[in-house]
C-alpha cells in the first residue's frame, strides 16, 4: 500500500459503517497480543478505533503488524466489522465496530516517550514542560485546547454580535509605569533606547475611544515580569474591552451577557444575573479578600465594637488605634486539639499574625486562655456577636485592618478546606467587587499608588477628598469575581485632562514626569476624548475554570514554569555578542 489519506479520523466509525472499506491514519495508541491476533488501539484527537491484524485474514500485514510500538505513525486500510460478541467497549464511541487491516504504512517510527500518552499521569511537570509536544498530545490536554479554541470563538461572536471592532494595538511600545514590571526590547536603530512589552493595551484602548472606536475588543496577549504562581504566567492572554460614553452599568451588562454566553455554551448552565455585588470594603470585611469564594458561607464578623471597652489589651488598644478586631466562626469545631490550634496558629502567623485567640463555646459558656479578660456580659456579647451555640469554636484577630482582615481570609479559606465546605457540585459563584479604593499607599516607598492604574476615575462624590483624605476615596473600578479568583479587572477612566493632572499630583508625579510618560494621552485627551471605561478578562484563568483545572498552566500550549523558563526550548538563552552588539548592550 503507497500512503493513503484517511478517509474517517479515529473518532468517526460506527455501525452503519459495518462492511465499508477504510483508511484510518493515527498513532498507535497501544497494543495487545492476544492469540496471535493483534489488536491495536489507534489514536488521533478525535477518538481511538481498535485495530486488527489477524494471521487468518491476512498473514502478510499481521507479519508487519507484529513490529507496530507505542506512538508509530501508521496508515492502515481495512475493513469495518462488529466487533465479536463479548468484546463491544462501550466507554468509547467506536466501541461496537474495529477495523480489520489489510494493509498497513508505517509512516513514522518513534522512540519510547519519557511518558505515557495518556490521561492522569502522574508525572513531575517539569518532565511534562520539556516534552510539552508530547503532553499535548495526551487526550485531557487536547480537550483542553479545544475548550480554549471555543471560548475563542465565543468570545469573538459575543462581541461581534454586539458591534464591537476587534483591533489589534503594538506589542512594541513605550515603556509606562502599569502596576508591574515591563519586559524590555533593546532597540537596534535607536542606540540606547528600548521598547516595552505591553502589561496590556490600556492606553492605546483608551486613544481608540479618542478616535471613535466606540465600541473595542481584542483577545491580546500581555506581558509581564512578575513573580508567578498557579494563576500567573509573564505572557498571558486577556480580553480587553473599552467603551464610550458608558458608566459602570452599561460594562457590567456587556460582561455578563458574555457570562450567561460562555457558561451555556461552555458548561450548558444558566448563571443568574444581574450578577451579585460587594463593595470592597465589605467584601474585606465579611470574607477576608478582594476576590472572595462565595460557594461557601463562612463569613467574618467585626466585633471591633463589641470588645472595645473590654480589659483585654490587645483588643481594647487595637480599637482604640482605629486598627481592627475580626472574628470568625467554626462551627462544631469546639473539640479541636490543643495541637489543631497550634497548627493553626502557626499558620496565621506565617502569614504576618501576632497570634491567634481561640474561644470554645461548651455548656460552660466560653472557655478560652484569654477568658479571664472578659466579664460574663462581655463574653456574652462577643457569643450573641458571633451568633455561636454550644459546639463552636471562635476564632479572633486582631490588628492594623487590611492585614488582619487578609489573614483571616486565609484563615477562612483554610478552614474552607478543613471542614470540605467546598462541594464538587457547587454552584459557580460569580460577583463583581466593586468601589476599590482609589490609591494604596506603600510603606516602603512611603508614596501613594494606584491601586489600578493612573487613568482610573474616582467615584464623583470622592474627588473632593483627594487632597486631603486620599485614602478614602473611592474608584468607579471593579473585578469580576469566580469562585474566589480575580477573573476580569477595570474601570471608567478619567476624560478630563484637569482631574488627570489631580491624579497625577497625588501619585506624586510631577508635571514633567507625566509629560514625559503620558504626554500622548494627555495631548490626545485634548482632542475631544468620549467618557469611556471597560475591562480586561484573564482569559487563562477564564479557560482553567472552565476546565476545571488548577493552574493555567493547563490551558496554555506552551507555558513558562513559576521561574519563568521554558523548559523546551531553554529559553532565556544566551545569545551572540555579535547581537549584543548590534543591540548597543555590553554584559557586566
Ligand atoms: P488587570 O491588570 O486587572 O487589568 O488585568 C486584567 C485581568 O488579567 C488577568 N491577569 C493575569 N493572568 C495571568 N497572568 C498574569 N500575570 C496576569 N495578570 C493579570 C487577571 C486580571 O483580572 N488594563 C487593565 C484592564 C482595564 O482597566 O480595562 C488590566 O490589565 O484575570
Amino acid at each position: 500500500m503507497k500512503f493513503e489519506y484517511r478517509t474517517h479520523t479515529c473518532g468517526d466509525l460506527r455501525e452503519n459503517n459495518i462492511g465499508e472499506t477504510v483508511v484510518l491514519n493515527g498513532w498507535v495508541d497501544n497494543r495487545r497480543d492476544l492469540g496471535g491476533v493483534i489488536f491495536i488501539d489507534l489514536r488521533d484527537r478525535y477518538g481511538i478505533t481498535q485495530i486488527v491484524f489477524e494471521p487468518t485474514y491476512n498473514e502478510a500485514t499481521h507479519n508487519l503488524g507484529k513490529d507496530l510500538r507505542g506512538e508509530f505513525v501508521v496508515a492502515v486500510k481495512g475493513k469495518v466489522r462488529r466487533r465479536p460478541e463479548g468484546t463491544l467497549n462501550p466507554a468509547i464511541p467506536t466501541g461496537t465496530v474495529d477495523v480489520m487491516v489489510d494493509e498497513l504504512v508505517v509512516l513514522n517510527k518513534a522512540e519510547t516517550t519519557p511518558f505515557q500518552i495518556k490521561d492522569g499521569i502522574d508525572v513531575n511537570e517539569d518532565l511534562r514542560l520539556k516534552y510539552r509536544y508530547l503532553d499535548l498530545r495526551r487526550s485531557e490536554m487536547q480537550k483542553s485546547m479545544y475548550l480554549r479554541h471555543k471560548m475563542y470563538q465565543l468570545v469573538r461572536n459575543y462581541f461581534d454580535g454586539n458591534n464591537f471592532m476587534e483591533i489589534e494595538t503594538p506589542f512594541l511600545m513605550k515603556s509606562t509605569p502599569e502596576g508591574a514590571r515591563d519586559f524590555l526590547v533593546p532597540s537596534r536603530m535607536h542606540k540606547g533606547k528600548f521598547y516595552a512589552l505591553p502589561q496590556s493595551p490600556q492606553t492605546y484602548k483608551q486613544l481608540l475611544m479618542v478616535s471613535g472606536y466606540d465600541r473595542y475588543f481584542q483577545i491580546v496577549k500581555c506581558f509581564r515580569d512578575e513573580d508567578l504562581r498557579a494563576d500567573r504566567q509573564p505572557e498571558f492572554t486577556q480580553i480587553d474591552v473599552e467603551m464610550s460614553f458608558v458608566d459602570v452599568e452599561n460594562v457590567f451588562e456587556i460582561v455578563e451577557g458574555l457570562m450567561k454566553k460562555l457558561f451555556k455554551e461552555l458548561k450548558d448552565y444558566e448563571i443568574e444575573t444581574p450578577i451579585k455585588r460587594l463593595s470592597y470594603s465589605d467584601a474585606m470585611e465579611r470574607y477576608g479578600s478582594d476576590k472572595p469564594d462565595l460557594r461557601f458561607g463562612l463569613e467574618m464578623t467585626t466585633l471591633t465594637e463589641t470588645v472595645k471597652d473590654t480589659e483585654f489589651r490587645l483588643f481594647k488598644n487595637n480599637a482604640a488605634e482605629n486598627k481592627i478586631v475580626t472574628g470568625l466562626l467554626a462551627k462544631g469545631c469546639a473539640a479541636y486539639t490543643r495541637n489543631q490550634l497550634d497548627v493553626l496558629t502557626d499558620f496565621v502567623k506565617k502569614l504576618g499574625a501576632g497570634g491567634l485567640v481561640w474561644m470554645r463555646i461548651t455548656e460552660n459558656g466560653l472557655e478560652a486562655p484569654v477568658a479571664k479578660f472578659f466579664s460574663d456580659e462581655e463574653k456574652q456579647k462577643i457569643i450573641d456577636a458571633m451568633k455561636a451555640s454550644v459546639g463552636d469554636l471562635i476564632f479572633i484577630l486582631a490588628g492594623p485592618k487590611t492585614k488582619t482582615l487578609s489573614i483571616m481570609g486565609a484563615l477562612r479559606l483554610e478552614m474552607a478546606r478543613r471542614l470540605e465546605l467546598i462541594k464538587a457540585d457547587a454552584k459557580p459563584a460569580l460577583l463583581w467587587v466593586t468601589d476599590f479604593p482609589l490609591f494604596e499607599w506603600d510603606d516602603e516607598t512611603q508614596r501613594f499608588y494606584a491601586m489600578h492604574h493612573p487613568f482610573t476615575s474616582p467615584k464623583i462624590e470622592d474627588i473632593s477628598l483627594m487632597d486631603a483624605d486620599p485614602e478614602k476615596v473611592r474608584a468607579r473600578a471593579y473585578d469580576l469575581v469566580l469562585n474566589g479568583n480575580e477573573i476580569a479587572g477595570g474601570s471608567i477612566r478619567i476624560h478630563d485632562s484637569q482631574l488627570q493632572a489631580k491624579m497625577f499630583k497625588a501619585l506624586g508625579i510631577s508635571k514633567e514626569e507625566a509629560e514625559e510618560k503620558f504626554g500622548f494621552l494627555m495631548n490626545a485627551f485634548k482632542y475631544g476624548a468620549p467618557p469611556h471605561g471597560g475591562i480586561a478578562f484573564g482569559f487563562d484563568r477564564l479557560a482553567m475554570l472552565f476546565a476545571g483545572k488548577s493552574s493555567i498552566r493547563d490551558v496554555i500550549a506552551f507555558p513558562k514554569t513559576t521561574s519563568a523558563l521554558s523548559l523546551m526550548d531553554s529559553s532565556p538563552s544566551e545569545v551572540d555578542d555579535s547581537q549584543l552588539k548590534e543591540l548597543h548592550i555590553k554584559l557586566r
